[in-house]
């Protein structure tokens, strides 16, 4: 993979899990502080607008890297390429699949509708946003340990071309 390539690879991985530990650590637990919880509600739903669109864009970057790195290694490799890196490639797509999916029903569905609810376009009670708030947290710390694990077979994929 050309050094440009895996910087990017690298950089998506720092910006999807660097800002997730972020809200899990981070804003979550501060946001408890906040007594009242309409204004907890609003201030989690204004940081969420933004910590979305950044969380997927580092995952598409990896993505996309990852796409384009895995290119250069067929033509690198050439034939039998699949033979010499499929085992950590084929456990890393399919964790990689279990992160988008996971992303984008916490995105597209979860987070668009807690926007909407703090704007007042959806009606919601107290108990339907905070359980909405609840399903956030939950998906993003389930991708922090399938990120976590997929850079595992990242480094066992990285071993496995070196050795060929
Ligand atoms: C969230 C998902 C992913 C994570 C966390 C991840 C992580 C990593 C890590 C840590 C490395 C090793 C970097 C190194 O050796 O310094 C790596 C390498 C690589 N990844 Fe990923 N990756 C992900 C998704 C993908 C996808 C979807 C593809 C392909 C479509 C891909 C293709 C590659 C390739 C081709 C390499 C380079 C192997 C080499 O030449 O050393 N990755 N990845």
């Amino acid at each position: 993979m050309a050094d440009s390539t895996l910087w990017l690879h690298l950089m998506g991985i720092v910006l999807s899990l660097g800002a997730s530990v972020l809200l899990i650590v981070g804003i979550y637990p501060a946001a408890q502080k906040i007594e009242d919880a309409e204004q907890r509600f609003q201030m989690l739903a204004s940081i969420l607008k933004y910590f979305h669109p950044l969380y997927l864009f580092g995952i598409c970057l990896v993505f996309m890297s990852g796409a384009i790195g895995l290119t250069d290694l067929k033509i690198g490799l050439g034939t039998g390429y699949y033979e010499k890196i499929s085992g950590p490639l084929m456990i890393k797509f399919g964790f990689t699949m279990m992160i988008f999916l996971i992303a984008s029903m916490q995105c597209f569905g979860q987070g668009l509708k807690v926007t909407r609810m703090a704007n007042g376009i959806i009606e919601a009670d107290r108990a339907t946003k905070d359980k909405y708030i609840n399903k956030i947290k939950r998906a993003t710390m389930i991708n922090i340990v399938l990120i976590a694990i997929t850079i595992y077979y990242g480094l066992q994929l990285g071993h496995a071309v070196a050795a060929n």
